[in-house]
């Protein structure tokens, strides 16, 4: 098909809004991390205190940065491997503005404080019946696609993307029934133990589907197209693609360890953690080993140093989750910021970045250039977020496991060695570090955003015939 005839307006939008709710998210990260360090940081404007801009952080990077990241990707490569058109493009576009409203509401409603508390799902009922809305059409428009594909197969990417899609509709649906009794305002359908059980089903599953299933779909089209290799081994994508749907479902009791649920349910969610290892680990090697052959690209491309470095992020956080989902280490580490580093190692160093190589690799195939428009700031990007990463996780594996000794430390008397203020004077030092990291981060993006409006003002260097699987 003639590459000019694919619907990449819809692309270049959720593309281009990715960068934007990036900085966004991440600059309002920052903001949180100030007031971790100095409490009184515009604490007497109650919308912009801690515990609203908190929720609006997490809403932020993971919804509107990666879920345009991935309405983007989505629509894009299921249109390459399927050589067709997205289907319905009109629905296409309803789901580009739909889902920017959805982030403007969040942005609106989250800093006025209405909230259902429910970590990840805090938007209240008018704005989840608008996110079904949004969701189904974005499975229509997805679905439709596949269906009227011109290959006899299904590349793998879109394996993922479809669970992503079907999975978070699921989740979204069951995680958010409640009880409405005014338009700003409604009750959980579920109460107590359930409540909790039902909440962290949903809030692994966000992490397991929305956060790394749909992020593996960017990576099995972008690190092979990038790279000029074929996909390492086609068999373990599908070996580990049914793994990893089928174990993932079972491990969300490991967020309530020592909790009020049923010490078989914890027993439960902490196997399938350990055994959730081997699946993820199966994508993070088979990403890795796309390279074996062509890893001294590796040295010029700052892209895909950008796809590497992220795999090995992803590698090290399902290795350190499964360790933290083992009761005894959870003893230690949860209350901790342990379990902040833990999910920035994931959130930055996985999801944030394969997003970004792969919008490196993506906007000059949308906009018919050759390259970006400056290679060397993207070495400078890979440099700032690496930089970064580290800075904020190590600090905070250190300030975990040393939150976490001093709450358990106790004198020969029994009585505790450590107030809790104790423990936060000695935190500091870190959240500092922290706040160093990832403002280094933030800097980042802001010279990706400045490379990508060049990029997209300059003039056309290639045809649109850049070579892509499938
Ligand atoms: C400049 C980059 C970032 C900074 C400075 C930052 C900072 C923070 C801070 C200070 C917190 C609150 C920690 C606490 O309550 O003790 C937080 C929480 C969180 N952030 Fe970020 N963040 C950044 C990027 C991201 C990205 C890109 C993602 C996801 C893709 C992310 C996902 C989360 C999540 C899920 C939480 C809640 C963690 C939990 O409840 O255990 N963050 N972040
Ligand atoms: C094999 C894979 C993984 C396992 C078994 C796992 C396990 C865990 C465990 C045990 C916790 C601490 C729960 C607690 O003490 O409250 C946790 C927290 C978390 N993990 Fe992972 N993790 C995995 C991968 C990831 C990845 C790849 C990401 C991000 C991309 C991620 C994001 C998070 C988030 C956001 C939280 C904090 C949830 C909250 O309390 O708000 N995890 N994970």
């Amino acid at each position: 098909m003639d590459t000019n005839q694919y619907n990449y307006k819809v692309v270049k939008q959720f593309a281009f809004m990715t960068v934007i709710w990036g900085i966004v998210g991440m600059l309002v990260g920052v903001i949180i991390a100030t007031q971790l360090i100095w409490p009184d940081f515009l604490r007497d404007i109650p919308w912009l205190s801690y515990g609203r801009l908190r929720p609006l952080h997490t809403n932020a990077v993971i919804f509107a940065f990666g879920g345009s990241g991935l309405f983007a990707t989505a629509y894009y490569v299921v249109q390459r491997t399927c050589h067709v058109q997205l289907f319905m493009p009109r629905l296409a576009a309803f789901t580009f503005w739909g889902w920017q409203l959805v982030i403007v509401l969040a942005a609106i409603t989250l800093p006025l404080g209405l909230t259902t508390s429910k970590e990840y799902a805090e938007l209240e009922w008018p704005i989840d019946i608008l996110i079904t809305v949004v969701w189904v059409s974005f499975a229509i428009v997805y679905f439709g696609t596949i269906v009227k594909r011109k290959t006899s197969h299904i590349y793998v990417a879109n394996w993922f993307y479809g669970a992503f899609i079907l999975t978070i509709a699921v989740l979204h649906l069951v995680n958010s029934a409640a009880v409405p009794v005014t338009f700003f305002k409604s009750y959980s359908a579920y109460a107590g133990a359930i409540d909790a059980m039902v909440q962290w089903w949903y809030g692994h599953n966000a992490v397991g589907f929305f956060l790394t299933a749909g992020f593996l779909g960017m990576m099995y089209y972008f690190v092979p197209v990038q790279s000029g290799q074929p996909v390492y081994s086609y068999r373990l994508s599908v070996v580990h693609f049914w793994a990893l749907i089928a174990i993932y479902m079972w491990a969300g009791p490991h967020h309530l360890h020592y909790t009020s649920l049923p010490d078989w349910a914890q027993s439960i969610g902490m196997v399938f953690s350990l055994i959730l290892l081997a699946p993820s680990w199966g994508g993070m090697i088979n990403g890795m080993m796309t390279m074996s052959g062509a890893w001294h690209k590796l040295r010029h491309d700052p892209i895909l140093q950008f796809m590497i470095v992220s795999l090995s992020f992803y590698g090290m956080s399902t290795f350190e989750g499964p360790m933290m989902a083992i009761k005894t280490v959870n003893a230690l580490s949860h209350y901790t910021d342990w379990t902040i580093g833990h999910v920035h190692s994931g959130a930055l160093g996985w999801v944030a970045m394969v997003t970004i190589g792969t919008l490196y690799s993506l906007f000059p195939r949308l906009y018919g250039k050759t390259e970006m428009f400056s290679v060397p700031l993207i070495r400078v990007h890979f440099w700032l977020a690496t930089v970064g990463v580290v800075l904020y996780i190590t600090a905070m594996w250190i300030a975990g496991v040393m939150q976490g000794l001093m709450w358990r430390a106790v004198n020969d008397d029994g009585t505790l060695t450590y107030s809790f203020v104790e423990s936060l004077e000695a935190t500091m030092p870190y959240y500092g570090v922290r706040l160093l990291g990832g403002t280094i981060f933030l800097i980042g993006m802001f010279f990706m955003l400045y490379n990508v409006i060049k990029t997209i003002q300059g003039p056309d260097t290639a045809d649109r015939t850049i070579p892509a699987p499938g």
